[in-house]
Order: C-alpha cells, then sequence, then structure tokens
C-alpha cells in the first residue's frame, strides 16, 4: 500500500481508466471499516480509503482534541485488507481555500438534518457534505461506500451528491457490531471496562423496539420504553430515540406506509456520544 500526502500525488498515482471504489474514513480504524474495505474490493480493481479527522464536522473541540488517532495499526489494517491507495492529508490540503469554502454550502437538506444529529449537532452535516464533496472531487470514485452505522449521514450524502449532480453511486454495507450487539466504532476505544459492558444495552433496547414495530406496538411507547430502558443504566444518557421513515427521516406515524422503518439513537457513555440504529425489515440489521 502506498500512502499519499497530497491530493496531486494521488491523482497522479490513481489509474485513469479503471473504477474506483473509495471508503472515506476518520481513521481510528476498526473490524467495521474492514467490512467497507472489503465490500470496496469486491465492487472494483482499485480501492482508495482515505484517513482525515475533519474538523469542521466536530461541533466540540474537545470532541475532536479526544478523537483516537492509531496510525501504525490503521496502516497494519489496510495493508492486510489488501487496500493499494491511501490518502491521508493534511487540513490544507483538503481546504486549500480555507476551512470556511464548502463546495456544498448552502444546500438545503430540509427533514434530512431536522432531527437526530443534525438537531442535536448543529453545523454536524455541513461538515461533512463539505468534506466529502471535496473527498469526492479529489478521488473522482465510481463508488462510494459509507455505512449503514451512520444513517442519517448515509441520507444527507446522498442527497448532496444528487444536488451537487456528482457522477458517483452509494454503496451501504450494514452495521459490524461486537458479540454484545453494541455497533463497532472509533469512539468505544475511549469507554472503561464499565461503560463498554454499559454500552451493550443500547442495542438490545434497540431490538426491543423492533420486536415491538414488528409486534404493532404504538411509536411513541416504544420511544419512551427506550429511552427509560437505557437511562436505567446510570453509565448511559439517553439524547434521543426516534423511529422514522428511512426515505424523509420524518417521524414514523403508527400506520404510515414506508418502504424502510428505523429506529435510531444517541446515547451518552462516559465521555463519548454514541450512536446506532436498526432497519425494522431486516434480517440482521
Ligand atoms: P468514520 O466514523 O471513521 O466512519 C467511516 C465509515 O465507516 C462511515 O461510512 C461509517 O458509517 C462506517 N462505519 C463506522 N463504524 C461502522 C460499523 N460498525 N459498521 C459498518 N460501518 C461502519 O463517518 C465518518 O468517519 C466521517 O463522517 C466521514 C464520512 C469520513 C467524513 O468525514
Amino acid at each position: 500500500m502506498r500512502i499519499y500526502k497530497t491530493a496531486k500525488a494521488l491523482q497522479k498515482a490513481l489509474p485513469k481508466d479503471k473504477a474506483i471504489a473509495y471508503v472515506p474514513t476518520m481513521g481510528a480504524l476498526h473490524a467495521g471499516h474492514m467490512v467497507l474495505i472489503d465490500a470496496a474490493a469486491k465492487l472494483h480493481d482499485v480501492v482508495v480509503a482515505s484517513i482525515f479527522v475533519n474538523p469542521t464536522q466536530f461541533n466540540d473541540d474537545a470532541d475532536l482534541d479526544a478523537y483516537p488517532r492509531t496510525p501504525k495499526s490503521d496502516v497494519a489494517l489496510l495493508k492486510k485488507h489488501g487496500c493499494k491507495y491511501l490518502y491521508l492529508p493534511k487540513v490544507e490540503d483538503i481546504y486549500p481555500k480555507g476551512t470556511k469554502f464548502s463546495a456544498a454550502e448552502g444546500i438545503d437538506f430540509g427533514p434530512l438534518t431536522d432531527t437526530m444529529e443534525g438537531a442535536n449537532r448543529p453545523g454536524h452535516f455541513d461538515g461533512v457534505a463539505q468534506v466529502v464533496s471535496r473527498l469526492l472531487e479529489i478521488v473522482q470514485p465510481t463508488t462510494l461506500v459509507l455505512g449503514q452505522k451512520d444513517y442519517q449521514q448515509v441520507a444527507v450524502i446522498r442527497a448532496m451528491v444528487q444536488r451537487l449532480d456528482i457522477p458517483v453511486d452509494v454503496s451501504v454495507v450494514p452495521t459490524v457490531r461486537a458479540k454484545d450487539g453494541l455497533a463497532l466504532s472509533s469512539r468505544n476505544k475511549r469507554l472503561n471496562n464499565k461503560e463498554r459492558i454499559a454500552a451493550g444495552t443500547i442495542n438490545v433496547q434497540l431490538a426491543a423496539v423492533v420486536a415491538g414495530l414488528k409486534a404493532g406496538w404504538p411509536v411513541d411507547v416504544l420511544e419512551q420504553l427506550a429511552l427509560s430502558g437505557i437511562g436505567q443504566n446510570d453509565l448511559l444518557n439517553p439524547e434521543y430515540v426516534q423511529i422514522f421513515d428511512g426515505d424523509t427521516l420524518l417521524s414514523y406515524l403508527d400506520g404510515d406506509n414506508v418502504r424502510e422503518l428505523v429506529v435510531a439513537t444517541a446515547v451518552h457513555c462516559g465521555p463519548v456520544r454514541l450512536i446506532d440504529n436498526r432497519i425494522v425489515n431486516q434480517s440482521n440489521p
């Protein structure tokens, strides 16, 4: 695997006549990221990964400073999974015109960013759209590979790709979980043993919501039950549990006919804020 520190060097090295599958990340890589790399390799001959802790999508400086950085093991993992191109830029390479400039500036995502992460992390999705639009401009992939773990992020990026008319397919990979069901996340590295055990409750409660929805329980009852179920653990402080239409991200109303029904949550656990979701009509979401 070769590491490219500038857009120019990467673009020079990438083959012009081959389809590229691209996996953007913020590093502290784990098995969840690797499933994206493996999925990318199945799609196209050329796999590009990037590691860039994007400052503009953090609405909390402390979270940005404390974001885990594990470059040595990241490189080893990517090599092991056969990734040949790693883009590892500095802030100036991504934002040569300064961090204020964004090709995605002013896109109104409407209801896609009105709730959940959009409502609770002001500016977060503007930063995501800004960095992903720039990364796509640099890498010019045929397919962008994203994780379902960040369900709302996928919806926002899809909308951005459409509004900016970027010629790229978006491929989504199901969430990879630890044995106890906790969604793998770079932020899990910051949990102590007790917090890590408590965090296992999050997925258990989401699974209960899925079962309740399948049994026809009312949405508001299920959201409240999950909130109190998670909150019962002293180490967990849930921010929201929301059941919504996966296409519009609007709250689901009992009886609505939707293509994809989803439940998502954000939970504070020790020093971190964890997010997770499950698609109701998927056997192993
Ligand atoms: P990061 O959190 O590093 O995640 C990179 C990609 O890995 C995202 O598409 C995310 O959904 C996926 N991912 C994370 N954990 C996963 C898991 N347990 N199972 C499956 N996929 C998982 O998301 C970001 O970085 C950034 O916002 C980024 C898109 C790179 C823009 O800065």
